[in-house]
């Protein structure tokens, strides 16, 4: 017994000593005070009832900032609360490069763009910041982190070790539990979305990254690459495979017709323009929400996820478009959709999990809508793209390198 307290003091007194020195090396020194706050609230299990889930329960670092626990990923993919046994009903999108969605709009051609969530719920209205909007969801999301209300969750902030640096970020008294509660949570969901926003989360440094910047220095550009200009972006860091990828991903997979090359404020892209569509995706039978108490889902297993239509649906000025919304989801970035611990690790993809691996993805997309192939029907019916995906004649060897091309996009780390 006495032996190994004296092991834990030695321990700890060690941690103490080298911890400052090896976190000064790290990530956490390119961080503004603003966005370490939001990394510290990010990473903070004491912000869930009861205690022990923080936002990287959904949202890893080490698989892109979304689910990362394999079992879970291997059926549902739908994650559990901090309360056992409540579960959500769709799987965690990245939380990275996902800042700059714009607020929740019609566009000129009557499309939806922006908002936070697979259905833009999120969206942006009420801080005029969507990122830092749905920040604020979790915590009191009983599905979630489950905290009762505002002020509990100021007051574990107030107790937590980092106090002193949210009010040395925001100013003297403000971290108020009483006054100014409203102003004081708002804080905190822009805190973090500083932090979702930083260098640290978004480094745009995988090997697609590195390709582009070369590219783009000799004067190409990505978004053009097709067939016959393919042979001037040889030797700039993809490898023949991706490159061949990427011009399929550009011509005949249609995929940056959604997932777009453009880049935006001077950054490299980030694979979506932020609007919406219904893929016709399976339901996950497999999702536990189906089994979910009465109270969460009153429609046991006939729930039916109607996506951005049920958005639109509870919002008075959108209610006349949400018909023609049902079935569709936001589409993601494709950035470290291959990002894991280890080559065979299995991640979840899509809204609802469906998909487990990024061959079957572009699979679907080619054969969807093919005579003689059948796959299981869509969740939504109304609303499918057909024509941008199902039918896209890719012979396997093709699909095989747009594969190779999104496996370029994972960080390094
Ligand atoms: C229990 C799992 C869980 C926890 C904990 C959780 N999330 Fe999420 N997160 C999800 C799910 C599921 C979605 C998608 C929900 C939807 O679309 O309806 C999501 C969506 C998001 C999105 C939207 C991304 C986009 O492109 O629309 C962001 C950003 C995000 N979460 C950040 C956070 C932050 C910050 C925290 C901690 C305060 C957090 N999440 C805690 C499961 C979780
Ligand atoms: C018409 C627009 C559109 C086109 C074209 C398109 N996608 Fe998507 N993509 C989406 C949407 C929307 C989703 C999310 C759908 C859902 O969850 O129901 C998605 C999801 C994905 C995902 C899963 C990401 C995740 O985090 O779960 C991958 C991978 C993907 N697409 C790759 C591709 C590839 C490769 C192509 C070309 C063969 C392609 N997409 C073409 C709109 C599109």
């Amino acid at each position: 017994m006495k032996r190994r307290f004296f092991a834990a003091v030695i321990l700890s007194l060690l941690v103490v000593i080298f911890l400052p020195s090896l976190s000064a090396q790290k990530g956490p020194a390119k961080l503004s005070p603003l966005e370490d706050l939001g990394k510290r609230l990010f990473f903070d299990k004491n912000l869930s009832s009861p205690a022990g889930q923080d936002c990287t329960a959904c949202h890893g670092p080490k698989v892109g900032f979304t689910g990362q626990d394999e079992h879970i990923n291997k059926v549902g993919g739908v994650y559990e609360g901090a309360v056992k046994g409540r579960f959500g009903n769709r799987k965690p999108p990245a939380a990275a490069y996902a800042g700059d969605s714009p607020k929740l709009q019609r566009d000129e051609d009557g499309n939806f763009v922006g908002g936070m969530f697979w259905d833009g719920r999120a969206t942006g209205e009420t801080l005029g910041d969507p990122l830092a909007e749905q920040a604020l969801g979790p915590f009191m999301n009983p599905l979630e982190q489950n905290m009762p209300d505002k002020k509990s969750i100021i007051l574990a902030v107030r107790k937590s070790d980092y106090a002193s640096l949210f009010e040395k970020v925001w100013g003297s008294g403000s971290l108020d539990a009483d006054k100014d509660v409203d102003g004081t949570y708002v804080r905190i969901g822009r805190a973090i979305a500083a932090y979702e926003r930083s260098a640290e989360v978004n480094p745009f440094n995988s090997k697609f990254d590195d390709f582009w910047r070369a590219a783009t220095a000799n004067g190409l550009k990505v978004e053009s690459i097709n067939d016959s200009n393919a042979a001037g972006f040889k030797n700039l860091g993809l490898a023949d495979a991706e490159l061949r990828g990427l011009v399929l991903f550009n011509t005949k997979g249609m995929c940056s017709n959604c997932h777009v090359l453009t880049a935006a404020n001077d950054k490299p892209p980030v694979f979506t323009d932020y609007t919406y569509d219904n893929l016709g995706i399976p339901e996950n039978p497999e999702n536990p929400f189906f089994g979910q108490e009465k109270k969460y889902n009153p429609d046991g297993k006939t729930w039916v996820d109607r996506g951005l239509g049920g958005t639109l649906d509870s919002v008075a000025k959108y209610q006349p478009f949400a018909a023609e919304n049902m079935g569709k989801y936001k589409i993601p970035t494709l950035r470290n959709v291959d990002l894991r611990p280890s080559p065979g690790f299995v991640k979840a993809f899509m809204h609802n999990g469906y998909f487990k691996n990024l061959k079957d993805i572009v699979h679907f997309y080619n054969t969807r809508d093919k005579a003689g192939i059948s796959w299981p029907p869509p969740e939504i019916a109304a609303n499918v793209n057909k024509t941008e995906t199902g039918n896209l004649g890719l012979a396997r060897d093709e699909e095989n390198a747009i594969v190779e091309f999104i496996k370029t996009l994972s960080d390094r780390r």
